[in-house]
């Protein structure tokens, strides 16, 4: 016992913060009703005959029908085409979206399903910091898709042909959190063309904190294994839309491509959505608590994250946001071994992909998530060597801060813990 960091040591001293109290407010007011829906929205115990206040999960693929004559008269018919758990999952997003809901097994899965609405010769253009699996996804379906700087509305106005059928945003985006006003791109495209799509994957932001369909987009989607689900044991993907036309479209799509979720994952993203307003406001909290501590840090060179008034879309952030999540991503100062030395070091964040769960991880993209983009992409998108993500979890604040000051200063040294003198896997005190 005894080294450095470990329980026996006295307590570590209160990490202060170095701009004065958080500021969570400023931005827009939080979607009235938000809370109530998530929790009682299409889920009236008196529609079971139980009673039961938790939506039951319905396993089975197939469906009693009522008269094999008539086609389909029964509500449910065959697992992939319809389930009551998924049913309720859809009717919930949709409803915090403001729109009509689309389950999937996967947010890859949702992309592609709404690649399908994509004829041959369309074109997508994408903005250029997206999500790397993303980028396959759509590759898949078009060698014809065009990357634009997205913060830029004139260049994406720039960028539509008259092939271009789907406009694809992220905002914040993976990894390096630039945020799109999306309201002046979506107005943008459609000024040119009613009927091309935009599409935003909310995934970093969900319900909670951004509605894109209330911007002007016509199709939000997101990874529901991140912030809706919320516990890092579901892999979702969802989707909402508002036109009928276009739901009946994906509806289609959806019964046929076969990316369904599974009932049970429905179950279980039905329950993290429940607390996904309590979670979203403590993400909020210890992301900007996290935002200030590093910005202050003699060991970082920059960060980049939404909610901190030095970001360079801080504004539009505040006019199109009622909140910012746990995610963002810093600069450390130093190269990839002072990089590799910080992740090794850190105790209370785990080194993982993805994020949006209730545990604090910290990834290093160019060798994790975007390690598939070649060097001159990296580079374009500012995804250096240096560039750590951290997907800010609900841990106590304290700790949080107090492990990121000790593997920033065991990093900069050079310190790699050893099998003989490993940390603790907790912080003492
Ligand atoms: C922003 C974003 N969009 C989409 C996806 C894909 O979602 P899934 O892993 O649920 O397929 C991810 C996954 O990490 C993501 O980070």
């Amino acid at each position: 016992m005894g080294g450095r960091g470990s329980r026996a040591s006295p307590a570590p001293q209160p990490i202060r913060m170095r701009e004065g109290p958080h500021s969570c407010s400023g931005f827009l007011p939080p979607f009235p009703h938000f809370a109530t829906q998530a929790i009682h929205y299409a889920q009236e115990p008196e529609q079971w005959n139980s009673r039961a206040v938790v939506p039951p999960i319905t396993l089975s693929t197939s469906f009693k029908q009522e008269d094999p004559e008539v086609e389909q008269v029964s509500p449910y018919v065959y697992t992939r085409y319809g389930n009551p758990s998924r049913h309720i999952l859809e009717e919930v997003v949709g409803t915090l979206d403001g729109a009509g809901g689309l389950a999937y097994s996967s947010g890859v899965g949702a992309i592609l399903n709404i690649c399908h609405l994509l004829k041959s010769g369309d074109k997508i253009v994408c903005t250029q910091d997206v999500y790397a699996g993303g980028y396959s996804s759509l590759w898949l379906q078009s060698s014809l898709l065009k990357y634009v700087d997205c913060t830029k509305p004139k260049c994406l106005e720039a960028a539509i042909t008259p092939e271009t059928k789907l406009v694809w945003l992220e905002s914040p985006s993976n990894p390096t959190m630039k945020v799109l006003d999306i309201r002046a791109c979506a107005e943008a495209v459609h000024g040119i063309r009613k009927d091309l799509l935009v599409a935003v994957d909310n995934s970093f932001m969900s319900p909670y904190f951004q509605r894109p369909l209330s911007l002007g987009a016509d199709i939000s989607m997101s990874s529901g294994t991140k912030y809706i689900n919320g516990h890092s044991d579901v892999l979702m993907g969802l989707v909402s839309v508002n036109s009928k036309e276009l739901y009946e479209k994906l509806k289609f799509l959806q019964k046929y491509l076969g990316a369904v979720p599974s009932p049970f994952d429905c179950y279980m993203c039905n329950r993290g959505l429940k607390t996904l307003h309590i979670r979203m406001k403590l993400h909020f909290q210890n992301g900007l608590a996290v935002a200030k501590f590093l910005k202050g840090h003699p060991r970082v060179q920059q960060v980049l994250y939404p909610g901190l008034p030095s970001h360079p879309q801080y504004e539009v952030t505040r006019k199109q946001c009622t909140g910012v999540s746990g995610m963002l991503s810093f600069y450390i100062k130093g190269n990839e071994q002072t990089v590799f030395a910080f992740l090794k070091n850190l105790k209370v964040f785990t080194v993982g992909f993805s994020l949006g769960g209730f545990e604090s991880l910290a990834s290093h993209p160019a060798t994790m998530s975007h390690a598939s983009l070649s060097a001159e992409d990296k580079e374009r998108l500012g995804i250096s060597d240096t560039l750590i993500r951290l997907s800010v979890g609900l841990e106590d604040e304290q700790d949080l801060l107090q492990d990121l000051d000790q593997a920033l200063k065991a990093a900069v040294s050079g310190e790699f813990p050893s099998k003989n003198n490993p940390h603790p896997a907790f912080p003492s005190g």
